[in-house]
């Protein structure tokens, strides 16, 4: 009897796909996607009461209807309304218990956000405008502490955040003469910190604190534009292009990836995390498909759709491992698209990109303009090749190829540091008993702490000094590993509230004296 069905079953199957090898289509098997937050009040290292009496750094009126729009947008794109990316009469969100699609299904759906109020909600807007059936409307968005999120945020990535500090005061150099190229008039930079009430900040003395100054201007502007009173704001407005080619200069610098930079490759393009994860989810997919989908075994997948909100210091470093480094200023609510499709008829699989904005102002609807997403591959033979139209797809393994090319050399990874980088931070000694000499040597030896001392010693849980390892201790019941575990767990919250302080996340407090670096994420 079994048997009887087994053989029904695979002639099911058969009949299928040499019924679906005759339309010879691509079918769609996930979908995934990954976007900034919608518009949000501004940063602003001074007056923050004044600048936004609401609180900083939130998600407002006008980005929430953004997020609602790219939902909305989704919907169309995959219910059935498409033929040309998504060919068929059965929306894509479908299941038998909805089968309208338009109902959110946590079996289909999974999302994750960085742990921000402003991301979370705008993962909650896309949700909703995306399945807008109220009645079962009850969203799940994972996270994680804001510290550990090194899939989702940037800035504890160790390599990138210890090479940013190494670097400022030459890149704010660098940085400065490009400001002086944009703003040879300084009254006009005067007159756009009176605009927006932080002028006191702004007449502070050094370099850093003009760059500064001329970035939470963009980041203001950037604000106000979205709430429709950029035009209030007459020199901010007259310059609004201007300020944004500065924040653009600033991205440039740290999100690429530079295939001649030893550094660069030696820890890999910086949004390895992400795409790697992506691309684990869709052989994930893949997996799942070819057993039977009544398997109870498979709660976690299939999933259908993989969503990921986060940051602009997210995104560029997304486009940057997928080759496109030119996007460097992501609009509120940018939003990246990575579909998995199944060839029917010989079983391949292939991938396909695209990517939609929200219209910036109120005046716009955020109305959401899709457009195309140049998809990178490289294949077998070895040759590139650029795929560039909007149904236009790339088999999965020339896409993986692709994203192989800026892995990291070095077995280090993201917590890659040259010797030089290890001299300048003081973490290249060994022993010790009193505090690290400097806190980011801390915080190296914090996140990295299965890399951070050189072969021969190991990292001490009481006082984070490499100590040589003697004959004693190698026969001793501490594993290296456990001893990590008592490293981060021991410490991490008093040291990281400390170093972290001076990073403004809209949430979190400024800092009072220290610097201060606009994160406009
Ligand atoms: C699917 O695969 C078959 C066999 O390799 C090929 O002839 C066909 O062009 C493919 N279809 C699409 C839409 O790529
Ligand atoms: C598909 O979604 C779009 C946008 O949300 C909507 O306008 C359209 O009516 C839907 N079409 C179908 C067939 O459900
Ligand atoms: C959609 O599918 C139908 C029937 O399967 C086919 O005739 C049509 O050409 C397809 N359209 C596109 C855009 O692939
Ligand atoms: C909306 O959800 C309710 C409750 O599950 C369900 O009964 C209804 O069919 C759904 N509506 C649509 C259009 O899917
Ligand atoms: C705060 O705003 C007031 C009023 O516009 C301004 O006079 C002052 O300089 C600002 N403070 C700073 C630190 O920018
Ligand atoms: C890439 O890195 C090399 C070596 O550090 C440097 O000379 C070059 O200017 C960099 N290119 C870009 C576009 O930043
Ligand atoms: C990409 O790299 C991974 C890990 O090294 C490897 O398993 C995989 O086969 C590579 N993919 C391709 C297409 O080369
Ligand atoms: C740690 O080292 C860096 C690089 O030399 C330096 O900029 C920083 O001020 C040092 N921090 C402390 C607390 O000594
Ligand atoms: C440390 O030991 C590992 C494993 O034995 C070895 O691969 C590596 O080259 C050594 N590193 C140094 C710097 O000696």
């Amino acid at each position: 009897m079994q048997l009887v069905i087994v053989v029904l079953a695979v002639l099911g199957l058969l009949c299928c796909s040499t019924a679906a090898a005759a339309a010879d289509t691509l079918e769609l098997v996930l979908v995934q996607l990954i976007h900034r937050h919608g518009a949000r009040s501004p940063l602003t290292p001074a007056n923050a009461s004044l600048v936004c009496p609401r609180g900083c750094g939130l998600l407002n009126y006008q980005g929430k209807d953004m997020l609602l729009k790219q939902g909305e947008y989704l919907r169309g794109r995959y219910n059935g309304s498409r033929p040309d990316v998504f060919n068929s009469t059965t929306p894509f969100f479908a299941s038998e218990l909805y089968p309208s699609g338009t109902t959110y299904d946590v079996r289909q759906v999974y999302s994750r956000s960085t742990d921000l109020t402003r991301t979370l909600q705008s993962a909650t807007g896309l949700l909703k405008g995306l399945f807008p059936n109220e009645t079962e409307y009850f969203p799940a968005v994972s996270t994680v502490q804001f510290l550990q999120d090194q899939l989702l945020l940037i800035d504890v990535s160790p390599s990138y955040h210890i090479y940013q500090q190494l670097d400022a005061n030459k890149f704010t150099a660098q940085l400065k003469v490009f400001v002086d190229g944009v703003f040879p008039d300084h009254s006009v930079v005067t007159a756009m910190s009176v605009e927006n009430l932080i002028d006191g900040y702004c007449s502070g003395e050094g370099s850093w604190v003009y760059v500064n100054c001329i970035l939470t201007l963009q980041d203001i502007a950037a604000a106000r534009n979205a709430e429709g009173r950029l035009s209030s704001l007459t020199v901010t407005q007259q310059y609004f292009q201007q300020l944004n080619s500065v924040r653009e200069q600033w991205n440039a610098y740290y999100f690429p990836f530079n295939a001649s930079n030893a550094v660069n490759v030696a820890r890999g393009s910086l949004g390895q995390n992400i795409v790697q994860r992506m691309l684990q989810n869709m052989f994930s997919a893949i997996a799942s498909a070819a057993k039977a989908p009544t398997n109870p075994d498979l709660a976690d997948f299939p999933y259908k759709l993989m969503h990921y909100s986060a940051h602009d210091t997210t995104v560029m470093p997304y486009c940057a491992t997928l080759g496109n480094d030119g996007y460097m200023l992501p609009p509120f609510g940018q939003l990246y698209l990575l579909d998995l499709l199944r060839n029917s008829s010989d079983g391949s699989y292939h991938v396909r990109a695209a990517q939609s904005v929200p219209g910036q102002t109120p005046e716009s609807m955020h109305s959401v303009t899709e457009s195309v997403f140049p998809l990178h591959c490289i294949r077998e033979d070895g040759t590139p090749y650029t795929v560039t139209s909007i149904t236009g797809t790339c088999p999965l393994y020339d896409f993986q190829r692709y994203i192989n090319s800026s892995l990291p050399q070095s077995p280090d990874g993201t917590c890659y540091l040259a010797p030089e980088a290890l001299a300048a931070i003081d973490c290249d000694v060994i022993g010790g008993d009193g505090p690290l000499p400097n806190t980011t040597c801390y915080f190296y030896r914090s996140y990295c702490s299965t890399v951070a001392c050189p072969n021969g010693t190991m990292l001490s849980p009481s006082t984070y000094a490499c100590v040589v390892l003697s004959t004693t201790s190698v026969g001793g019941s501490v594993s290296s590993g456990i001893v990590a575990a008592a490293v981060v767990a021991s410490a991490f919250a008093s040291f990281f509230a400390a170093l972290f302080v001076a990073k403004l996340w809209g949430r979190r407090k400024a800092a009072k004296g220290g610097k201060y670096t606009v994160v406009a994420s």
